[in-house]
């Protein structure tokens, strides 16, 4: 049982420094998987580091299971951590940095024999038990890194970017195995990164931080479907959705013009009234842009350009295009396009795909139907 309450949590370096960690307040659910996530420098780590107990709390209160720790050591919490640059013992096998902290904890040695054997079999590592870090590679150091904090079997685990040093093929591979083992101990777990599919497929739910602040928190495809604001809307989803300033018709039937333009229908008169007339932020995702009008369906929207860019990803590609107005914006594409840089073109999308946002603030102007709900069932695609 461990429920993380962090209540108006601040942090300011050297007490009067600017505020790296800016009244956050998250409560994370007993047996979570809570992924904070955002750009360099959002104050991730600081967040994770004050949990931990590695940087004190400039302002705020900070509780396990209800009872309050701003003061209590680090070695205290129950909590384990893992860093993205993991340090090993350089002169220990890998069976003696597995035991190491539980030898310090004074563990009785059956026992600790017992954990280290369960998490080297569990992360593959049983083969390499007595070698040395310097043997091992950069996955396999990685592994005896997240073996250390399985041991101790905390309550909380906390986790720094702890794929970043991996290549793609053991960052998909050992992502799945935190996931298992997630599954598997049920603990609760709090995960840094600034990587979105990390986000989206590991998180039970996703804290999106900017400069320091709690941008939105909710389920991965809550917050993707409902993006709370243009920031979380550009920072989920590859490649960003497309945004266009743009004024809205006087009767508040459709927002843009001549090169850019979509229906308002899935808005309400009051939610429009507002912003009739004057200027208001559109978003479509790149996914949602097809060139065929057709299999945008009838009653949707448009946009005109020049194709910049073409790239083939090989499953889909990728086209770049800029407006007149000289707004970039980008369509995920079926693979067998054949648009060539400087040729112009006009994709659509349907009436369902449009996001609205206040030009003053960029926060989210929710539709009566939502974009999930519009999109007909079939095309979200639910596991048989
Ligand atoms: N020890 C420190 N002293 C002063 N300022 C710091 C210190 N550590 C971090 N900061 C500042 O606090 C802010 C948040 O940093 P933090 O390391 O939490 O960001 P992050 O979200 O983890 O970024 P990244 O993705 O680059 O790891 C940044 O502006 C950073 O420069
Ligand atoms: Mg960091």
């Amino acid at each position: 049982m461990a429920i993380v309450q962090l209540d108006n949590i601040c942090k300011r370096y050297g007490g009067s420094g600017p505020v790296a960690v800016d009244n956050v307040d998250i409560t994370i659910g007993d047996g979570e998987f809570m992924v904070l996530l955002g750009p360099s420098g959002c104050g991730k780590s600081t967040t994770l580091r004050m949990i931990a107990g590695l940087e004190d709390i400039s302002s705020g209160t900070l509780s396990i299971d209800g009872r309050v720790v701003n003061n209590v050591p680090a070695k205290d919490r129950d909590i384990a951590m893992v860093f993205q640059s993991y340090a090993l013992y350089p002169h220990m096998t890998v069976a003696e940095n597995l035991a190491f902290g539980l030898k310090r904890r004074r563990v009785p040695a059956a026992e600790i024999t017992r954990r280290v054997a369960d998490a080297a079999q569990i992360l593959g590592l049983s083969p390499l038990l007595e070698r040395k870090p310097h043997a091992l590679s950069g996955g396999q150091r990685q592994r005896v890194a997240l073996g250390r904090a399985m041991v101790r079997e905390p309550i909380v685990f906390l986790f720094d970017e702890p794929l970043s040093n991996l290549d793609a093929a053991l960052r998909v591979n050992t992502r799945n195995e935190l996931i298992r083992q997630h599954h598997r101990l049920a603990s609760t777990m709090i995960y840094v990164t600034h990587d979105q599919v990390e986000a989206m497929t590991m998180g039970t739910r996703i804290c999106v931080m900017n400069g320091g602040k709690v941008a939105q928190i909710g389920a991965p495809l809550d917050v993707y479907w409902h993006p709370a604001d243009t920031f979380v809307a550009r920072f989920l989803g590859a490649p960003p959705m497309n945004l266009f300033t743009l004024p809205v018709a006087t009767d508040g039937e459709r927002i843009g013009g001549e090169t850019v333009s979509g229906p308002l229908s899935r808005w309400s008169e009051a939610a429009r009234a507002p912003h009739m007339g004057r200027e208001a932020i559109f978003g479509v995702r790149a996914e949602d842009l097809h060139l065929d009008a057709a299999a945008a369906g009838a009653g949707g929207g448009s946009i005109r350009g020049r194709v910049f860019a073409v790239e083939p990803l090989g499953a889909e590609t990728l086209l770049a295009v800029e407006t007149e107005g000289g707004v970039e914006c980008t369509a995920r594409l079926p693979r067998d396009v054949t648009a060539r840089p400087g040729e112009l073109v006009e994709l659509h999308f349907p009436a369902s795909a449009g996001y609205l946002f206040d030009k003053a603030t960029g926060k989210a102007i929710p539709a009566q139907i939502s974009a999930v709900d519009a999109v007909p069932r079939h095309a979200i695609g639910t596991a048989q």
